[in-house]
């Protein structure tokens, strides 16, 4: 069987290694990789957006399955295309991906049906956004209604701060066309976590919990990253609220999907608040999370490969998902300056010196003849594994400081406190 995986950052090198386990043996193509996917199979060199591109190639190299596993492809309506020439791939369609890249679109759905979430208003012009922040409560938060790698997000403490945020994103337009609206809401309080299922249009499979660290400096300072690490399970979370965003969250909005008319088929993500008024949906993402498939694929215990063409036979029930207890927890190790700018092309020292039960994956990495050298903003995750937190946490941290490059930079505090 071949496979290609579309996608080049940290979750992309998960989703090659477990499937480079599947009892398949499938043949790994990475689309456009990096330097670790190299080491799992071929890296092709396109653009994960170069959708034409793609379609051509999956055509002209006899491949059985794509996996399309970031978002800005789904947005692209990458598994549509794929579909209409007849080719197999896993995810969701740009119509059911909508629940990621329209934020506006993303939370009228959830008010349609009842959905719990912060309260919100959608504005299209500048002014009236702004007469708004006049009387809306404070800290308020507001976010462009397109895509933007997770760093859009303002949360704002004073109207001055929310102004200038609103500002940024439609004056000066620093999103482009994701600005032309946006959502401004209520802040909510609370630990956060990442819930995930594997969807098959009607059924779903609940994946392990993670939480997410997504400032960029430790003692969650600092801008909005992809994100800095993190750590699974979620030990915090009871079994009953577990059971209530599993069935009421995340069966439900797979079932209100097909009722509106874009049945679901792929993994949903869910980044929840759990605050004090019960569970609040942050927002839907439309793919695993990274760094969460990090920490999640390596406690899964399944052909991934299996769960792939059950969920788009729409037969999801027939394959067994367990979850090994034991933790995980990774910490990324990024350039300085992301996410804003940085400079690339750093070799990378100490690859060779980890233990053996830890797990590295690249992220922003690439193959410069005998090198590896940093070729993006997260560079690479190191995931340490334990009976419980801590002891993943302490293996992780262990080995992410043999690892140098000039001006790397990674979070201390991951996982230092359950949050
Ligand atoms: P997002 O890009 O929507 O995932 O948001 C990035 C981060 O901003 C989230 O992980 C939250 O920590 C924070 N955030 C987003 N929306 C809210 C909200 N309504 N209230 C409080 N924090 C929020
Ligand atoms: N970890 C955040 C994301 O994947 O969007």
């Amino acid at each position: 069987m071949r496979i290609l995986i579309v996608g080049g950052g940290g979750r992309e090198h998960a989703i090659a290694w477990k499937c480079a386990q599947s009892p398949i043996q499938p043949t790994l193509f990475v689309a456009p990789g990096n330097a670790g996917t190299a080491a799992l199979g071929e890296n092709v060199p396109i653009a994960a957006t170069d959708i034409d591109a793609l379609v051509a190639w999956v055509q002209g190299n006899a491949i059985d399955l794509t996996v399309v596993a970031q978002d800005d492809p789904l947005a692209l309506g990458a598994v549509d295309a794929l579909q209409a020439c007849g080719q197999t791939a896993f995810g969701p369609t740009r119509a059911a991906a909508k629940l990621e890249w329209s934020k506006v679109w993303a939370k009228e759905f959830m008010r349609r049906h009842g959905l719990p979430t912060a309260d919100f208003a959608v504005f299209e012009e500048r002014d009236a956004a702004a007469s708004y922040l006049d009387h809306a409560p404070l800290p308020i938060v507001l976010k462009p209604d397109g895509l933007t790698a997770g760093k859009g997000v303002f949360v704002c403490a004073s109207r001055d701060e929310a102004l200038q945020a609103l500002d940024a994103i439609m004056a000066d337009r620093a999103y482009g066309a994701a600005g032309d609206r946006i959502v401004i809401e209520e802040c909510l309080r609370g630990p956060e976590i990442s819930v995930f299922a594997f969807a098959d249009g009607t059924h779903i499979t609940p994946l392990a919990t993670a939480c997410d660290y997504k400032r960029a400096y430790d003692g969650d300072v600092g801008p909005n990253t992809g994100g800095m690490g993190g750590y699974s399970p979620a030990p915090f979370v009871d079994p009953e609220t577990l059971d209530f965003i599993h069935h009421e969250i995340m069966e439900r909005t797979i079932a209100l999907m097909a009722q509106e008319g874009h049945p679901y088929v792929g993994v949903l993500y869910g980044q929840l608040m759990l605050t004090n008024d019960g569970p609040r949906i942050v927002e839907f993402n439309v793919r695993l999370g990274d760094p969460e498939a990090q920490l999640i694929l390596p406690r899964l215990q399944a052909d991934l490969v299996a769960v792939f063409r059950a969920a788009m036979a729409g037969r999801l029930p027939d394959v067994d998902v367990t979850w090994d207890p034991a933790a995980t927890c990774g910490v990324v190790l990024a350039s300085g300056g992301y996410p804003g700018s940085y400079a690339t092309g750093h070799p990378l020292a100490g690859l060779d010196a980890l233990d053996d039960d830890a797990l590295l994956f690249h992220a922003g990495t690439e193959q410069d003849g005998n090198e590896v050298v940093t070729a993006g903003g997260r560079v690479l995750i190191a995931v340490g594994r334990g009976a419980n937190v801590p002891e993943a946490r302490r293996r992780a941290y262990s080995n992410i400081a043999r690892i140098t490059f000039p001006n790397a930079y990674f979070r201390h505090d991951i996982a230092q406190r359950e949050v």
